[in-house]
């Protein structure tokens, strides 16, 4: 009769130490039984689960995944399982074009290597808004602000399915379900923090019985091929190093007939007055750290291009502008302000880091930015739409039905 292992003796076999052992039966990971002196004892199964759990540790599942999936609490451990797997392939991305950069700024001559690969590789690979509190609520501001100018004509027909990739914090979700209050939505977003903020603003909205909000990578989407009646996408084509690829996956799911929806902004398509070129100048500091990020704040001006690339047909792309000035105090606050002038705002570290800006330089363009909402002052700012079609199949019988109310 074999008596159990001692956590010392199963940390020497497994090569964790004891310290992670302890803290994974904190966790409930693999929580043995204990001796009368208060010693853990691992018996045959726990030594079993144990194994279990150092498998699914290496594949990166955090300790709360794995004690579900190994307690059988987790609902839907294949879901579980590709939603790691999009997250592996997106990490797998971002490391490749860490490393492409990295390689490509180190061939060049130069004196300085250090100063140029700070310079050139501030914020590679990261996503350049963050994922503070303050841009959650830029996002709603954003929204909010902008829900008439971008939504008019955006509804979707009663009993659609509609996948919105890169859904962040919900902000655009709650107003596109309300517009299409017959239509159901499959809402994803790469973060798992941006998925836990829109899941909560869903519900609060009253919208969770027609709103499943998932984790999902816009390219390679957690729906069947051909499931999608209509795909809606606000500002995340802008910052994928792929859009390209990213459009090509979107088509994939939608059903022939099915409609794709891209709203983007264009930083190009920024005017104000008074003109300033401080103001510019820390306007391009985000353009700039937008593509080292691997993004293009000047998309919208592509739309039309990557869509038609893309296998879409009927493409066709209006711009959107918003005005601000005197006689629109709303738009100048929230617009100007809290949503364009935050935005650029919240790039001041990282672009004095790379020394793209001097301190006083950035704060002037900003203090510019905002002179804007006053008096006498305009600003104007054009998003783009797009829209397209999946065909449907020349050879299919079945009439179509599309979906756009
Ligand atoms: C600027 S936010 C836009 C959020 C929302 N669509 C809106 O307009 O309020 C971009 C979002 O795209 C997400 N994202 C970035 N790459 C993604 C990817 N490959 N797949 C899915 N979401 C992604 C980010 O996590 C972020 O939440």
């Amino acid at each position: 009769m074999t008596r159990g292992r001692t956590v010392g003796e199963l940390a020497e076999a497994t090569g964790l130490s004891v310290r992670v052992l302890r803290h994974w039966d904190q966790r409930g990971v693999v929580s043995p039984s204990r001796t009368p002196a208060g010693h853990r004892l691992y018996d045959a199964d726990d030594v079993v689960r144990l194994h279990r759990a150092i498998t699914l540790r290496a594949l990166g599942l955090r300790l709360d995944q794995v004690a579900a999936l190994l307690d059988g609490a987790d609902p839907d451990p294949a879901a579980t399982l590709r939603a790691h797997l999009a997250g592996v392939d997106a990490d797998l991305r971002r490391r490749q074009v860490v490393r492409d950069r990295l390689a490509e700024v180190l061939d060049r001559p130069g004196d300085d290597v250090l100063s140029t690969v700070i310079r050139e590789m501030t914020m590679v690979g990261s996503y350049v808004h963050g994922y503070h509190d303050t841009e959650a609520a830029r996002l709603r501001d954003q929204a909010a602000t902008l829900a008439d100018l971008l939504h008019e004509g955006v509804a979707f027909a009663d009993g659609a399915h509609v996948l919105e990739p890169g859904c962040g914090v919900g902000a655009q979700t709650v107003v596109l379900a309300a517009r299409s209050p017959g239509a159901r939505f499959t809402s994803i977003d790469l973060e798992p923090g941006q998925v836990a903020a829109a899941r909560a603003r869903v519900a609060a909205a009253g919208l969770a019985d027609r709103v499943d909000v998932r984790a999902g990578d816009v390219h390679a989407p957690p729906v069947a091929a051909g499931s999608i009646d209509d795909v809606v996408v606000f500002f995340l084509l802008e910052h994928l190093p792929r859009p390209d690829e990213a459009l090509r996956a979107l088509r994939r799911v939608l059903r022939p007939g099915g409609t794709i929806t891209v709203v983007e902004g264009d930083h190009g398509a920024t005017a104000f007055h008074p003109d300033s070129a401080d103001a510019r100048a820390v306007i391009a500091c985000q353009e700039v750290l937008q593509r080292h990020a691997g993004g293009d704040a000047g998309i919208g001006r592509r739309l039309h291009p990557l869509l038609t690339a893309a296998g879409f047909d009927d493409v066709d792309v209006v711009p959107r502008t918003a005005h601000a000035h005197a006689g629109r105090p709303d738009l100048a606050d929230a617009l100007v302000r809290r949503t364009f002038t935050a935005m650029v705002a919240g790039v001041r570290e990282p672009a004095l880091a790379a020394g793209l800006i001097t301190p006083e330089r950035f704060d002037a363009g900003v203090r510019d930015l905002l002179r804007t909402t006053e008096p006498g002052g305009t600003f104007s700012y054009t998003f783009f739409r797009a829209t397209g079609t999946r065909a449907a199949s020349t050879t299919s019988v079945t009439p179509t039905n599309p979906s756009r109310a």
